[in-house]
């Protein structure tokens, strides 16, 4: 008997349709069990420039157990489903919002300095979730909620227009390639949502310590319509009492950089 010569039937092949990204498994499966979603809106996939770059970082067994324990009741994801009560979540405390706590040492420090003041923590860094969340449990702090996600979701779909009493950007990612300036977060588009969002007479508190993008901050922010500097001189503002040092702005100061705080109102018209 002769062997067939026909080569075997191939495995039937699946062309992937046009759009059908898939992403890869850790960004999709929550590594902690009733913790934050990796990407609650999808918005890591959304065709729009970010001033961001998903991650994924280890995680301590202390930061995991707090998320594990504590997002139930503190965290937030931001999933652009819904307007947020902010009078309930805070029983109706004035809300600040933070974009960009990184690990959470200076935003646990101000809610302790500041019991009467409601602080919506929000930033994509799971580390610094689960660091945030011992933080406030250590300090007894009930004035903080923990938002897992990117802030431009938060502001666009899950705030109400003039709903917060201030908003704090300390030391944003400085993305200094001039390739990426692109993704830094204070640029008209941004302010223009923000200042949308903030109460009039709201502040807007910026601080960078890295020197161009200090420069490009105080030009942007005294170019837009809806803010004014609450600096009679029109420039940067020394460090208020109020904001602690925090962990990116140390690191800075080590290499020798200068810090720029900047202040500005939205205006009441
Ligand atoms: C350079 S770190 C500064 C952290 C902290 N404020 C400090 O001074 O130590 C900037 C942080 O902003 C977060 N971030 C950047 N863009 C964001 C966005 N669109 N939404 C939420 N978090 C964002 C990053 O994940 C990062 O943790």
């Amino acid at each position: 008997m002769s062997e067939s010569l026909t080569p075997p039937p191939s495995a039937p092949q699946t062309v992937p349709e046009a759009n059908s990204y898939v992403p890869p498994k850790w960004r999709t499966e929550p590594r902690f069990p009733d913790g934050p979603a990796p990407d609650p809106a999808g918005s890591h996939h959304e065709r729009r420039i970010r001033s961001f770059q998903p991650r994924r970082s280890r995680v301590t067994t202390g930061q995991g157990e707090a998320l594990r324990r504590l997002w139930g009741t503190w965290g937030l994801d931001i999933d652009g489903h819904e307007v947020i009560d902010l009078k309930a979540l805070f029983d109706g405390l004035p809300v600040v919002l933070e974009i960009g706590f990184g690990m959470g040492e200076a935003t646990a420090q101000m809610a302790a300095a500041d019991p009467g003041t409601g602080i919506l923590a929000v930033d994509v860094h799971t580390p610094g979730q689960g660091n945030l969340l011992a933080l406030a449990e250590r300090s007894g702090l009930t004035n903080i909620r923990v938002a897992n996600g990117d802030a431009i979701i938060l502001l666009r779909e899950m705030l109400a227009p003039g709903s917060l009493a201030g908003m704090r950007v300390y030391f944003p990612d400085p993305w200094p390639k001039a390739r990426h300036h692109k993704r830094r977060l204070i640029q008209p588009e941004f302010l223009t949502l923000a200042a949308s969002r903030l109460a009039p007479g709201a502040v807007l508190h910026c601080a960078t310590d890295w020197e161009p993008y200090a420069e490009q901050m105080l030009e942007v922010l005294t170019a837009h319509p809806d803010f004014e500097n609450t600096r009679p001189d029109g420039g940067f503002a020394p460090r208020p009492d109020f904001r602690p040092l925090t962990r990116f702005e140390g690191q800075g100061l080590d290499k020798g950089h200068l810090v720029h705080d900047l202040l500005f109102r939205r205006s009441e018209n």
